[in-house]
């Protein structure tokens, strides 16, 4: 369609580099786009990297105008070195360990199963994320402090991160989470909506 109309297609990789294609190389390459003079990608080193900060790839064209026109480039403080050097670091042991994305996917497939078998509405992750609706935001915020308490972090998004009404848990499948852990989060997540809805009637 994007092409149909001249138009650029960005393509955001968050959740994507490092996690989904062959060996992490995200979304677009997957879909047979990446380098493609009208496909800009945005990609975030703080996902699967564990650094901070982002970079925008595309044709250079793209690339120099942003450079020279992108107000929030343009006065901001640039990339803190370390960032830099981390996600470089992170970027080697992708390369070194390609089995590691799908590893990722495969928890967080895992983690989705195991919180559908405790009754929660979990949806499957094309990616490494995987997302329990909740609904309520006070609900969500209380299942996750319950879970916090029994020693299982997980993300809690109410809005504006998300529409009124679709509170939800997100839980990160990584490639190094043992068959235990994850019996044990979806266990704790289970009993802390159970415990949750119960305190709250
Ligand atoms: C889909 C998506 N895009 C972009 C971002 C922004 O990433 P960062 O916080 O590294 O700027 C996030 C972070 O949560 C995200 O989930």
């Amino acid at each position: 369609v994007a092409r149909r109309h001249g138009a650029l297609l960005v393509v955001d990789e968050a959740h994507a580099l490092g996690v989904v294609g062959a060996g992490g190389r995200g979304a677009a390459w997957d879909a047979g786009l990446a380098g493609e003079p009208d496909v800009v990608l945005t990609v975030t080193l703080s996902k699967s990297l564990g650094a901070q900060g982002g970079a925008v790839l595309g044709d250079p064209a793209v690339v120099e105008h942003l450079v020279n026109a992108a107000r929030s480039f343009i006065f901001d403080t640039g990339l803190a070195p370390a960032a830099a050097g981390a996600a470089l670091a992170a970027l080697g042991v992708l390369q070194a360990e390609p089995e590691r994305p799908a590893m990722a996917r495969t928890r967080a497939a895992e983690l989705a199963g195991a919180a559908r078998r405790c009754g929660l509405d979990a949806s499957v992750p094309a990616a490494a994320v995987a997302s329990v609706r909740i609904g309520d935001p006070a609900a969500a915020l209380d299942a996750a402090q319950r879970c916090l308490d029994a020693g299982v972090r997980v993300g809690c998004f109410r809005p504006p991160s998300v529409p009124d009404g679709a509170s939800r848990l997100r839980l990160t499948g990584r490639a190094d989470l043992t068959d235990a852990e994850v019996a044990r989060a979806a266990e704790v997540l289970g009993r802390a909506v159970v415990d949750g809805a119960a305190a709250a009637s």
